[in-house]
């Protein structure tokens, strides 16, 4: 048993630089604290502005606290020297994947950030082939990236973070510009990586629809964390929901009568199309 949380969020205060002098920011983030277990899936929820991206940012030392610290695998991501490997350990997927995307061929993309290392050429041909092996993505290895579908881009900017072995991925809003199909597609793909390969996920989200199988979920709201739960406990209290400014998403409230009706509908069945194969097995 690892004693030594992932994450270890303690306290943390941020406000960003005051962009007009005259004008006093809000601190993003107001003593927030949080710790991340090896091997979980953590769902962050928010509404726009809450504070999700900024406390994502701390997690792998883009941002650093002005107050309070924050930990990964005991080390706090103020000493600079531990910056590089905090930040393998933890990977950020971002909304845009073509932000995240450089080289002009897939392959050359996934081993980028192996091949500025200095990696061995074998250790990089190596970690590259798994890499999109575990995003599916291996057909298209000699595609120009912007050939790929949206979908397909972001399963090459998560398999650029793959590359680098981390223990944690956080997929910040990674799917909001993607297509309904695509989407589910990404939110799969991120349950697959944490069964298969134990990787920690913190899925950053305003959708409540795509965290339903999390094994956990807080909510932030102006910059504090408001509540923490489980997604059956959560989606038991639509009152609570609708206070925080989180709509439920209709076929969870579908789901939610059916099953109060008496029909035994999986909580995976988020959409309506899965509900209805529901209904129909
Ligand atoms: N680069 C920035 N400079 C100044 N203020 C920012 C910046 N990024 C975010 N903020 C502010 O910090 C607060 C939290 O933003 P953010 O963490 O991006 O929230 P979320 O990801 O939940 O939408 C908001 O009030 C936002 O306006
Ligand atoms: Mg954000």
């Amino acid at each position: 048993m690892n004693s030594v949380p992932l994450i270890d969020i303690q306290s943390v205060t941020y406000t960003y630089p005051a962009r007009h002098k005259s004008r006093l920011e809000k601190p993003a983030l107001r003593a927030v604290s949080l710790r991340v277990e090896q091997g979980e899936y953590l769902a962050v929820l928010g509404k726009n502005g809450s504070g999700k991206s900024t406390l994502a940012r701390h997690c792998n030392a883009l941002l650093l606290p002005d107050s309070g610290r924050v930990l990964v695998n005991g080390i706090d991501t103020r000493e600079a020297s531990s910056r590089r490997a905090i930040r393998e350990s933890v990977g950020i997927i971002f909304q845009n994947p073509d932000n995240q995307i450089i080289a002009t061929v897939v392959e050359d993309d996934v081993a980028w950030a192996l091949t500025v290392r200095g990696l061995p050429r074998d250790t990089i041909r190596e970690r590259v082939e798994q890499a999109l092996r575990a995003v599916s993505i291996e057909h298209l290895r000699r595609q120009p990236p912007h050939k790929l579908s949206g979908g397909q881009r972001q399963r090459l900017a998560i398999a650029g973070v793959l590359a680098l072995r981390p223990q944690c991925i956080i997929a910040d809003e990674a799917t909001s510009m993607l297509d309904p199909l695509s989407r589910q597609e990404i939110v799969a793909l991120l349950h697959r990586l944490n069964r298969e390969l134990g990787l920690t996920i913190i899925h950053v989200t305003h959708l409540l629809e795509e965290v339903v199988s999390a094994h956990r979920l807080m909510i932030m709201q102006q910059g504090e964390v408001v509540l923490e739960s489980t997604p059956s406990d959560l989606f038991a209290q639509p009152e609570r929901l609708h206070a925080l400014g989180l709509a439920i998403p209709e076929p969870l409230e579908l789901a939610e009568r059916l099953r109060t009706a008496g029909v035994p509908i999986a909580r995976e069945a988020i959409t309506i199309e899965a509900i209805v194969q529901e209904l129909a097995g």
